[in-house]
């Protein structure tokens, strides 16, 4: 059932002129099928980049939206239209709108995971895997809101040492995570180098011996000569860490650490997309003009 159902999104993707971009995240058969596979910053490369006539995107709304704002000229499907993220729904453009309001000369950087509405009234945009870098750039003189995410945001100025305005935002899978599950997968493997995401809350951080977005956890595993890892995201990033690396040891911190809405696509929804051509994601004008310009101000500070 499954290798047909691969023929025909194969077929069907030749037909349609379209590339699959996948979330580390995503089930492994849908990472298995997608033509790239990667973290947020990746995959916003890659939307911007990539040729093809239609982009059908596992991974959650406010991922697609970026890949239409990106490439307006393209279809972007993304195969679930309930595939949000809660995270990304805990902010809005009337609240960042007041706390401009509040501090006027500040400037506004946006985690990626928020909605486009969010991104246009944002000066730049980042992702875990360039915020530090990001707001480093920054000129030192300038106050800064950043929104949505907390968790990341107190990390960043941990990194950075720069005071920043912080959203009250958090994601509910990270934030799941407890010290005590560090501590015992510790316990039970002894040696291991603990990767952590910086949407982890800092009890979680404190235990961490790296702070990584999935992109850089993948680069960091491939490159350590240690043999175990224990993984501290979502436990979807453990499928390609293993496929790449089999004679490695990846540890998944806790059962815990499932996102409900990137485990939406499968196979057969990724086929209906193709056929149907749905569900469709679009950010109209003005909204995606100015939300550009913050994804473009991000896509300038990749981190070296
Ligand atoms: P990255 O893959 O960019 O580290 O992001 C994690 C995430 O939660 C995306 O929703
Ligand atoms: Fe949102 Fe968290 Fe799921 Fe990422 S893992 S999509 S931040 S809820």
């Amino acid at each position: 059932m499954s290798a047909r159902l691969v023929e025909k999104i194969i077929e069907l993707k030749k037909q349609r002129n379209a590339v699959i971009l996948a979330h580390n995240y995503q089930i492994g058969p849908v990472q298995d099928i997608a033509d790239y596979v990667g973290d947020s910053l990746g995959l916003s490369v890659e939307a911007a980049k990539v040729r093809a006539d239609v982009i059908v995107f596992c991974g959650v709304l406010f991922m697609a939206e970026t890949a239409a704002i990106l490439s307006p000229e393209k279809t972007v499907l993304l195969p679930d239209k309930n595939a949000g993220c809660p995270m990304a729904d805990m902010v809005t453009a009337d609240g960042v709108n007041q706390l401009k309001a509040k501090y006027p000369e500040a400037l506004v950087v946006s985690y990626v995971n928020s909605p486009a509405e969010v991104k246009a009234v944002s000066d730049y945009c980042c992702t875990s895997g360039n915020a530090t870098e990001l707001v480093n750039s920054l000129p030192a003189d300038k106050q800064i809101i950043f929104v949505p995410d907390k968790f990341l945001g107190q990390h960043v100025i941990d990194t950075t040492g720069r005071d920043m305005i912080l959203w009250p935002g958090y994601c509910p899978t990270h934030a799941r995570i407890t010290a005590d599950d560090i501590n015992r997968a510790r316990n039970a493997n002894k040696g291991a180098i603990v990767l952590a995401h910086p949407e982890c809350p800092p009890q979680v951080k404190a235990c961490a011996d790296e702070m990584l977005s999935t992109g850089q956890m993948l680069t960091f595993a491939r490159k350590s000569e240690n043999k175990s890892f224990i993984i501290v995201t979502e436990e979807g990033l453990l499928h390609t860490l293993k496929k790449q690396n089999p004679d490695k040891k990846f540890i998944g911190v806790s059962d815990k650490a499932i996102c409900p809405n990137m485990k939406k696509i499968d196979l057969e929804k990724i086929l209906w997309a193709l056929e149907d051509m749905k569900y469709v994601i679009t950010v109209d004008n003005p909204i995606r003009d100015k939300a550009k310009k913050a994804v473009d101000r991000m896509l300038e500070v990749i981190p070296g």
